[in-house]
């Protein structure tokens, strides 16, 4: 799928032909001497047309107007979020089997800001995605062609571009976390990751059994013994930042497949646990957005990957194994496997010296329950990197919601025969679950985002979302704007001192909007040159 960035006055756009024109109409929109303006106010004044959030009015062949079908759709006060519903129910009525070639005009948007911008493309993104991997015809997507009409596409630039680098960042998440366990194995992930490092300023290393036997993560092989898949641990890099400057580390648990292991998981929805590595496809998916914005930062990826399964050699309740940071752990329930991969990667975190680490995995049936699929739970040990994830949730409408982490939570994880129990009791799960990885992240600021109720959508919408991408990209870009001492400086840290000056953004590499799309994953969202690749 295509998008492009034109501007177009409303005039202009009358004249644009194309299969669907969709209008983004405010509150009170400004009415010129136009076809379509003479549209939407007969429209309204007939009452057949409101500017409610998502209400659509559809017009076939109307005179004056190019465009096949024109249909008008209410944003109300013009809010990002309101922007989402309303191209979210104006692209449902669009999609008709075929590739369709749509406009989609911003220009009445009074204040046509970044996060509209992003709202609309980000829903027009995913009206677009099809999943075909694994499918012997694989279905062509809806949308052929996206044009984003705007008042002045010189000064809407800068937001469209990092609309379609986040675009593409969440298609790769969601694509991997589509993907059936055996088409996305441990080995098949780190080939993404490989993939990933062709793109400018990524490296990616590979480490395999004997290299994650020889740092001592006993707790991570002792999860994959009872599969195999052989285990990969992926190291990613992006290094856009000065040589010196500490890294921000994000840690994607990357369950290939969960049945619980020998504490088996019942056989309803299990299918669901091919989702149990959305953790690491969002890490993918941020760098694959890295790749494109080229922000001033340091970032680096962190995917344990493994299948847990039962078998003759796999780890049994009672077990007692020791993780890479020496503490000890009693594993009572083998299907609270994520904590036992996640731990070892924390430790393994420490050799970067890191400015932040965040974690994200889909950890807790608990937190779905708490959280729903709304809010993503949001967890950390430091307030400043906490409210800086969160207000990167807010921006970007992809929300979480801060957690608890009194130390009245660690009780249950209590062992008699180990430093620590891999589980608590029942209640509070998604925060025992979040306070057994704290121990294993003292020494740097941390943060632990539980997506198990985000990640991906069951039922008739079965299918991944590429949640947290947006939030992850948007707190990095944050993180650049702030410098190399954000976290320490808001916080009154010694290093804070170092001035946390403004570095801006810098407009993405010439190359980078040429750049390969990972092989085997291979992502349908193209940004036409015109609008892309002129820096
Ligand atoms: N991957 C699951 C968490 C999960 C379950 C996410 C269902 C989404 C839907 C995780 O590995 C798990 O099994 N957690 C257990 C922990 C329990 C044994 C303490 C859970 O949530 O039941
Ligand atoms: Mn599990
Ligand atoms: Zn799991």
């Amino acid at each position: 799928m295509d998008f492009e960035l034109k501007t177009l006055t409303p005039a202009r756009l009358c004249a644009e032909k194309c299969d669907a024109l969709v209008v983004l109409v405010p509150q009170e929109p400004s009415a010129g001497d136009d076809p379509l303006s003479a549209l939407i106010t007969s429209a309204s004044d007939g009452g057949d047309f409101e500017t409610k959030p998502g209400k659509l009015l559809q017009a076939y062949r109307t005179a004056g107007i190019a465009a096949t079908r024109v249909l008008l759709v209410g944003v109300g006060e013009g809010s990002a979020r309101n922007v989402r519903t309303a191209v979210n129910a104006a692209m449902g009525a669009v999609k008709n089997g075929k590739g369709q070639r749509v406009v989609l005009c911003l220009s009445l948007l009074k204040d046509a800001v970044a996060s509209q911008m992003q709202a609309a493309v980000l829903a027009s993104a995913d009206a677009a995605y099809v999943y075909g991997a694994t499918k012997s015809k694989p279905p062509a997507s809806p949308l052929q062609r996206v044009v984003v009409a705007v008042a002045d596409a010189a000064a809407a630039k800068t937001g469209f571009q990092k609309a379609t680098a986040l675009a593409r960042g969440i298609e790769l998440a969601r694509e991997w976390g589509n993907r059936p366990a055996n088409h996305a194995t441990p080995v098949m992930l780190a080939g993404a990751a490989r993939d990933l490092a062709k793109l400018p300023r990524i490296k990616a290393e590979i480490l395999g059994p004997k290299e994650v036997a020889k740092l001592g993560m006993g707790s991570f092989m002792a999860v994959a013994r009872g599969s195999d898949e052989p285990l990969r641990f992926i190291v990613l890099r992006y290094d856009g930042g000065g040589k010196a400057d500490a890294p921000v580390v994000l840690v994607g648990k990357g369950i290939t497949f969960d049945t619980g292991g020998i504490s088996i998981k019942p056989a309803g929805a299990m299918d669901e646990m091919k989702f149990d590595m959305c953790g690491a496809a969002s890490v993918l998916g941020a760098f694959r957005a890295l790749a494109d914005l080229q922000p001033k930062l340091n970032v680096v990826g962190l995917i344990p990957a493994c299948e847990n399964m039962p078998d003759g050699r796999a780890i049994k309740p009672g077990d007692v194994v020791t993780s890479m940071s020496g503490q000890t752990i009693e594993i009572l329930n083998t299907d609270a496997e994520g904590r036992l991969v996640l731990c070892d990667a924390l430790t393994y975190a420490e050799r970067f010296k890191p400015r932040s680490v965040i974690d994200i995995a889909t950890l807790t049936g608990a937190c779905m329950v708490a959280l729903g699929g709304v809010r993503a739970g949001l967890f950390s040990s430091n307030d400043a990197l906490g409210q800086a994830l969160f207000e990167a949730g807010e921006r970007s409408l992809d929300l979480c919601w801060r957690m608890p982490l009194d130390e009245e939570y660690a009780e249950g994880l209590k062992s008699n025969f180990a430093d620590v129990a891999n589980v608590g009791g029942r209640a509070g799960g998604a925060v025992t679950a979040a306070k057994f990885l704290q121990r294993f992240a003292g020494k740097f600021a941390w943060a632990h985002l539980d997506i198990a109720g985000s990640a991906w959508n069951g039922g008739g919408a079965k299918g991944s979302t590429g949640r947290p991408v947006a939030l992850l990209v948007d707190f990095l870009l944050d993180q650049a704007a702030q410098g190399p001492a954000a976290l320490e400086s808001r916080s009154g840290g010694a290093a804070g001192k170092a001035a946390a000056k403004n570095t801006p953004l810098k407009a993405p590499a010439k190359a980078a909007a040429k750049t390969p799309v990972a092989k085997g994953a291979k992502g349908a969202i193209k940004v036409l040159a015109k609008t892309s690749a002129k820096t």
